[in-house]
């Protein structure tokens, strides 16, 4: 075949892509409208119990669903100029989705006795910051893309795994109104989230030359965190998340699991040519480090030490 038919069946097959992720983007707007705020049943049958056996889960994830409005503001510095369907996808689709996850979350555990979220809205990390201004060199910004990717990827499966160990507490508890009408319906909207980051993963890192890709893997390797951990005490309250829903019981052998299911399409996309590596270590490390910080920490207390710095 002559370069010029490659580039063009690239470039045709590229598109193809292009409005496959764009078609994905309109159904979820279509099919998965934010859930209506009055649609909720917050009925209890024990609150108090309800707030000791899940309140860390509640907290953690009504500040990581809210967080999504500082998210879009760190994407418009990672992204200053997006492809459309990213735009699209974050702004018209996520935001409102997850912040209504947020809100609702937050409602319950109020209800439950418990004090509201604090999310942090507006501060964001001097690395993003860093990678914000280094977007200007030929070639990063697309790097930078793939990290964004890559993070939605793990977080978008970390929470449908929580989501679906909440739900099991819940109905197990016998809490079957909020299991039904607030856990159900957020975690039937998470799928549709991690769908896009995968194929738009997948897209994008076959486009990749190969100092991109070194460069996404070393960064990803020194830079990944748990989901809504970006300081000491966030990474004790995700272990304790963990632990309250059965995911750190386990140990070790426990942890390998879930760090899988976490870093399965990373680990495809970025490392399967490394024959032997079944998980990226580094995930794994990271989950072990916040499990570890929740069981040093003596009977609840919060730690002052753990409140402040990464
Ligand atoms: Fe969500
Ligand atoms: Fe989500």
């Amino acid at each position: 075949m002559a370069l010029t038919d490659v580039s063009t069946s690239r470039r045709r097959g590229r598109r193809r892509e292009d409005s496959k992720l764009a078609g994905h983007v309109d159904r979820l707007g279509e099919e998965h409208p934010p859930i209506p705020l009055d649609s909720v049943d917050y009925t209890m049958e024990r609150p108090g119990l309800l707030a000791e056996r899940f309140g860390t889960v509640l907290d953690f994830m009504a500040r990581v669903e809210l967080e999504v409005e500082r998210n879009v503001l760190e994407l418009n510095l990672l992204m200053p100029d997006p492809p459309e369907v990213d735009r699209h996808f974050y702004a018209d689709v996520w935001l409102p989705q997850e912040t209504h996850h947020g809100l609702i979350l937050d409602k319950l555990q109020v209800l439950a006795g418990l004090p509201p979220t604090e999310p942090n809205l507006t501060d964001v990390a001097f690395k993003l910051k860093l990678l914000g201004a280094l977007g200007k060199v030929y070639g990063v910004q697309d790097v930078s893309r793939m990290l964004y990717y890559l993070t939605g990827l793990a977080t978008e499966r970390s929470a449908v795994l929580a989501y679906n160990k909440l739900h099991a507490g819940l109905v197990e508890l016998g809490e079957k109104a909020v299991a039904a009408t607030v856990v159900a319906p957020i975690r039937r909207q998470e799928p549709g989230h991690f769908a896009y980051y995968q194929m738009a993963a997948r897209q994008l890192w076959s486009q990749l030359s190969s100092w991109q890709r070194w460069l996404v893997r070393t960064l990803r390797r020194h830079s990944f965190e748990p989901v809504g951990v970006y300081n000491k005490l966030q990474r004790v309250e995700f272990g304790q998340l963990m632990r309250a829903l059965g995911i750190s019981t386990g140990g070790d052998a426990d942890l390998r699991h879930y760090a899988r299911q976490v870093g399965r399409v990373e680990h495809e996309l970025l490392w399967a040519h490394r024959r032997g590596m079944r998980v990226p270590d580094y995930v794994f490390k990271e989950l072990r480090r916040a499990a570890q910080a929740a069981a040093n920490l003596k009977e609840d207390r919060r730690p002052e030490a753990a409140r402040s710095g990464p």
